[in-house]
């Protein structure tokens, strides 16, 4: 039977594809605050300017390209039995070819249902106001946004407390539950850190090493260790 690995990947992922983070910017998100455009009381307060924000979003996605640590982390699954858990809402992991994605915040290129969020339909062109299901319902994105329930988190964590190795990519490790996960981590995992600014993290309940670079570098610099010890 092949090892677990599992990658907890954040912003700093896709960075190297073009896709700006988020802390990076000063709390603005592609000039916008984020409670604006990321919350339910924002969509409350003004559907146009979020629907805008995720449409603009959405259209650069569609120009981006995975880059090397989304091809690396790929190469992995000849070694190990490979999951990624992102917080990220593109979808650079599976066109790069990863094969077990689960998203914790959702996917731009999926919307659903205001009325049930079981309703989720995949979505390449804008959102508009007037877009509505086959049931009458309007549409939303198919995006966690803050405040909200995060409905992949008990699928998650199963995986990481199985995992016999884990690679934390590219976040901050401030938006919880996400960077949480790390905490249900068996003491005998190894646990690897890669960010180009890595924030400092507490009581890991494994051995975690810190490898302050960008990601694809990053991920280079194991890769060959992760192999032979696959
Ligand atoms: N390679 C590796 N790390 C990088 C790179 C890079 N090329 N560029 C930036 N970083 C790092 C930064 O140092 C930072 O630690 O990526 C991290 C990005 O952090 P955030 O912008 O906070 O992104 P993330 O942790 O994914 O945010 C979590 O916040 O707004 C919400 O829901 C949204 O999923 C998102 C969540």
């Amino acid at each position: 039977m092949q090892k677990k690995l599992v990658v907890l990947s954040g912003a700093g992922m896709s960075a190297e594809s073009g896709i700006k983070t988020f802390r990076d910017a000063d709390g603005l998100w592609e000039g916008h605050d984020v409670m604006e455009v990321a919350s339910p009381e924002g969509w409350k307060k003004n559907k146009q300017l979020v629907l805008q924000f995720y449409n603009d979003r959405r259209r650069q996605l569609l120009t981006c390209l995975p880059n090397e640590a989304h091809m690396l982390l790929t190469d992995l699954e000849d070694y190990y039995d490979v999951t990624i858990i992102t917080q990220n809402v593109d979808d650079l992991h599976e066109r790069a070819g990863s094969t077990n994605v689960l998203h914790l915040h959702g996917e731009l290129l999926k919307v659903r249902s205001e009325q049930n969020e079981e309703f989720v339909y995949p979505w390449t062109k804008d959102l508009l106001d007037n877009d509505i299901n086959e049931q009458g319902h309007t549409l939303r994105p198919h995006i966690v946004w803050f405040g909200e329930m995060v409905p992949e988190l008990e699928n998650a964590i199963p995986l990481v407390e199985e995992a016999d190795i884990i690679i934390i990519v590219g976040t901050s490790m401030q938006v919880y539950p996400a960077a949480s996960l790390i905490s249900y981590a068996k003491p005998t995992a190894q646990a690897y850190y890669i960010d180009l600014n890595p924030a400092p993290i507490k009581q890991t309940p494994c051995d975690i090493k810190v490898i302050a670079m960008k990601a694809s570098s990053g991920i280079q610099s194991i890769i060959e260790e992760l192999k032979t010890n696959s």
